[in-house]
Order: C-alpha cells, then structure tokens, then sequence
C-alpha cells in the first residue's frame, strides 16, 4: 500500500431520500460530522447517483450507520445497482418512515440521524452536500463497520460485482 490516502479511515453508511413517494438510497462512505454547535455533517455523492437527484430536489435526506453485523446483501442492494433502473424497496423490509419522508434502513445498522441540506459544492464529478442533523437516534450497540472491516470481510462476496470504483 504505497497511497496514504488508503490510511484514511472511513466510516459506512447508507443514504436515503425521497422524493414525490419514491424511495431511494445508496451506499457511501464520503460521510462525516464537521461541526458541533450547530451539529453539521457533510456528505460527497456522485452525479451519476440517483440518491444525489433526490437530495438535491428535495434537500433532504438520512444517513443510516453500517455496523459489522450487517450481511453482504445490503450492499449488494444499495451500492451496486442504481434506482434509476429498479425500485430498491421493493423487496426491502427492514425500514423504519420517518417524519421527514425517508426510510431509516433498520437491520444491519446501528444508529440514524436525518439533515437538511443548507448548502451545496459542485465538486465536479460529485456534490459535497453540507447540512444540519435534524433527528437521531441510537438502534443498538453494534459496532459501526468501518471501510477496512468492509474491505476484509464483505470483499470475498464481490465476485460478481466488479464495477471497480468502491471496492
Ligand atoms: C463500499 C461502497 C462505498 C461507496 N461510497 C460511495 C460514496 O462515498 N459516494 C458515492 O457517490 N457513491 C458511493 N458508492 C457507490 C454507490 O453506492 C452506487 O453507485 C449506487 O449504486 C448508487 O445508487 P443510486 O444510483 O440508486 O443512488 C459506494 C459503494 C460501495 C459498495
């Protein structure tokens, strides 16, 4: 490993929004809180993303946190295929609706939070969404799976799923 930028570690999570009834939602890891008081977090999502259509028309969306005690499905639903071309609900139980619309995705995660999106960096390929946490809430103590738990563990079930760009 000769690039530092894969020492960065990174946190998993699955980012959800709504927009007129449809649901969507997608796998990131480009997730952080950056400020305290008031609570910001930021969020960098692809054009090319369908999730980042909705964020962007609806200014809202919600960060589900991955812990380790969720299967390769998830990521199999949410971050290889695009809800351009499926609904990805559709054979997804495992959702909590909350106020703000959104689906909080409840199994294989460990915590939600939901943002309103204050403001909006075109990064080029991607959008850097900034925005303040509206509601929380903590589901259970599993710990939160982290991008190099991912790339140990989940990688083995990737065979099939060789797009390149996230694994
Ligand atoms: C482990 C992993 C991490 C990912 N991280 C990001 C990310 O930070 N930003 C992003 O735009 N896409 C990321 N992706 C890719 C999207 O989840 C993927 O392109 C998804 O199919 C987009 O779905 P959508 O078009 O329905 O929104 C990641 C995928 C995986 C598997």
């Amino acid at each position: 490993m000769n690039d530092p930028l894969l020492n960065i570690s990174y946190g998993l999570f699955v980012i959800t929004a709504n927009k007129d009834g449809r649901d969507n939602g997608c796998i990131a890891d480009a997730f952080q809180q950056v400020t305290s008081l008031p609570e910001q977090v930021s969020l960098c999502l692809n054009k090319s993303d369908f999730t980042c259509d909705l964020i962007v028309s609806t200014g809202k969306f919600t960060v589900s946190i991955i812990s380790e005690n969720a299967d390769f499905e998830l990521f199999r639903t949410f971050g290889f295929q695009s809800g351009r071309n499926i609904d990805k609900f559709a054979n997804f139980g495992a959702v909590r609706r909350l106020p703000n619309d959104t689906l909080a995705i409840i199994a294989g995660t460990n915590s939600y939070l939901t943002v309103n999106v204050n403001q909006t960096i075109d990064l080029g390929t991607h959008l850097l969404f900034i925005g303040k946490v509206d509601e929380k809430e903590v589901l259970n103590d599993e710990p939160s799976m982290t991008y190099a738990y991912y790339r140990k563990h989940m990688r083995k079930s990737l065979a099939d799923n060789t797009d390149g760009s996230h694994i």
